[in-house]
């Protein structure tokens, strides 16, 4: 939540600057900001706009905005309704300072009104505000340089922060710091850029630093970067080399970055088991499940927490771990989790699972699991990110840079990387057969050519969604493996459509959903061959039976669904644990095409944000 960018260098820093937060509104479209000093006369100005970064560069038309420092920030609101006023950078009193802040500052209430007994008044209802004024304070009192002022000011806070400063005087230097927000610096040669994440540096530079909590970054034009933590100890810093393809980060034709990142799935699965199923396509080997097999055998119990879609993926899992491993799996919202004190030990194994692998919730999670002893496996996306950088080892699920806000291939990735953690762990245990896991490892091996199949499908569903655009609810049923495809399906449209969906296990729609269908209420229900389909075919006898509206996925060939529901998609059939990865893409293309009938921001809709590093 929030993005933020900086640059300092021998280049104009505005251009960088905009084209970053593009590349982060993922993370936030509320309003958006930018502070420069000035090339001409060495002026702060900090320029800001309600709404998407476009908005900020209309407002900035006629504008200075020379520059050859500079910092950033797109918002997603916390402390402040979305307004110019609230939108980063924020100045101190004086106007000599700015500063862009993703994270909350927790005790902010008490910092101001100490800061407001001693004369500090303030423009906004922020929490940011009052830390660039508690830096100005600081500084000003004691006569300090902004590095030593920021040090002090940051003892004082409590919350999470990934901040960057600006000073009016001195063009020469940013000065930038983290805790529990992401930053990563960038070094180029002679300049230097900072970001929320690697995508607004990649095209300048493939060397990054991606700074640990409590660590400030003395960005100094012209010299090498130092990093010191909140007392001054200096900590060199661990250069990576980042590698990402720019076009992963464009849209490559499609109107969307959601129907790109759904079209891009059959691509995703194969880079996602590249190197872990061999080519003759009979073994699958997660390394991570090898190098700490012992520790991952005697587990007494399997706890998987995260948040929304991954969630979904984690049920998934839990299915897969359970059938396959034979070892008790627990789901858990990672929210929940943290606060409720729950019995987990060193006999624990904890899987995080996390597309951005910074959601807030998810990484607190594991470092309470963690100080319990328990031991920590990350399934995420963004290399390099918080959560990999917490757990004790981990597998990334490689799908590239998931931009559109609703997930689609994290999703299929996560599940991918789940079945070949079960199948790596249950060949080890010993708790599969031969045969069984043959025919799985083989199956997997054509869901990306399945996957395609399924993709063909696309005009079929454009065409089916604009019946539904009436709707105000839609139910999503399915069970077993398809009862998380469910919940997935429906999340997917209320993100984006804005349209009521719940997803439910099949059967307990009669302990109360039922209630509501009536011939206005659209019901998808996964029917495929597999599983229990028979008492899912009932299932829809009963919803029939009340006038709803059936949009049955049944597996090619269904002769008796066909005559039963309203529409039936036909998917290419597989094995039920890997039925997953097939009945979720027509739900993803389902909620995506009618959001587009409804005129809706696919994208990036209301109040919505990619990445959660708030609670
Ligand atoms: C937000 C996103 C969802 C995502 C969830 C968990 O709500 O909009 O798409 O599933 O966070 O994010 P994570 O990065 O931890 O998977």
């Amino acid at each position: 939540m929030c993005g933020i960018v900086g640059y300092i260098g021998s280049r104009e820093a505005y251009p960088i600057l905009v084209k970053g937060l593009k590349r982060l509104e993922y993370r936030g479209y509320d309003s958006a900001g930018v502070a420069l000093i000035s090339n001409a006369d060495q002026q702060l100005n900090v320029y800001k706009a309600k709404g998407k970064v476009s908005e900020l560069e209309s407002f900035v038309e006629s504008k200075d905005i020379s520059g050859k420092i500079g910092i950033a920030h797109t918002r997603w609101a916390t402390h402040g309704e979305p307004c110019s006023a609230n939108a980063h950078p924020h100045y101190s009193s004086s106007e000599t300072l700015a500063l862009i802040h993703n994270g909350i500052i927790e005790n902010y209430a008490v910092l101001k009104e100490n800061l407001q007994a001693k004369g500090y008044e303030f423009k906004s209802s922020t929490d940011t505000e009052v830390l660039v004024q508690l830096i100005e304070y600081i500084k000003v009192t004691n006569n300090l340089d902004l590095l030593t002022a920021v040090q002090l000011a940051l003892q004082e806070v409590i919350g999470a922060y990934a901040i960057a400063v600006v000073e009016k005087d001195h063009p020469e230097q940013i000065i930038a710091a983290r805790k529990s927000s992401p930053l990563v610096v960038g070094i180029g040669e002679d300049e230097y850029f900072l970001a929320s994440d690697a995508t607004p540096i990649v095209e300048y530079t493939d060397k990054v630093v991606y700074l640990n909590d409590e660590e400030i970054a003395v960005i100094n034009r012209g010299e090498e970067l130092k990093i010191v933590d909140l007392h001054n100890v200096e900590i060199t810093p661990d250069v990576k080399t980042v590698v990402m393809n720019i076009g992963q980060l464009e849209k490559g034709g499609y109107p969307h970055f959601m129907l790109k990142e759904i079209f891009e799935q059959p691509d995703c699965i194969l880079d996602c088991m590249r190197g872990r199923v061999n080519v003759e396509g009979t073994n699958v080997v997660l390394s991570a499940v090898i190098d700490h097999k012992e520790r991952l055998i005697k587990a007494k119990r399997f706890v998987i927490v995260a948040c929304g879609t991954s969630w979904h993926a984690a049920l998934i899992g839990k299915h897969l771990i359970e059938s396959f491993c034979r070892i008790p799996v627990e789901v858990e919202y990672a929210s929940e989790f943290r606060y409720r004190d729950p019995v987990i030990d060193e006999q624990d194994v904890v899987l995080a699972i996390s597309q951005s692998g910074e959601t807030a919730d998810t990484l607190a999670a594991v470092e309470l699991a963690k100080s319990r002893g328990a031991f920590i496996y990350g399934i995420c996306n963004a290399i390099g990110s918080s959560i990999p950088r917490a757990t004790n080892t981990g597998s990334y699920i490689h799908v590239g840079p998931e931009i559109g806000v609703a997930s689609t291939k994290a999703f299929t990735g996560q599940v991918t990387v789940l079945t070949m953690l079960a199948l790596t762990l249950a060949k080890e245990k010993n708790t599969i057969s031969e045969k069984e896991y043959l025919e799985i490892v083989q199956e997997l091996n054509h869901i990306p050519e399945k996957m395609k199949q399924v993709l063909e499908l696309n005009k079929q569903i454009a065409e089916l969604s604009k019946i539904f655009t009436y709707a105000h609810n839609f139910i999503y049923l399915g069970r077993g493996y398809s009862y998380p495809v469910a919940l997935e399906g429906a999340l997917k449209l209320k993100e984006i459509s804005y349209i009521h969906a719940e997803g439910y296990p099949a059967a307990e729609m009669k302990h109360g959903p039922i209630a509501l269908i009536d011939a206005e209420m659209p019901v998808v229900v996964i029917a495929t061959h597999n599983g229990l389909y028979e008492k899912v075919l009932s299932n829809i006898q009963e919803i029939k039976a009340r006038k709803g509206k059936v949009i049955a996925i049944v597996s090619e060939g269904d002769t008796i669904i066909k005559n039963i529901a309203d529409i039936c998609i036909e998917l290419p059939t597989t094995l039920e644990c890997l039925d997953p990865l097939i009945t979720t893409v027509p739900l993803q293309m389902l909620a995506y095409h009618i959001a587009v009938c409804k005129g809706m921001d696919v994208d990036q809709p209301r109040n919505l944000a990619k990445s959660v590093t708030v609670e």
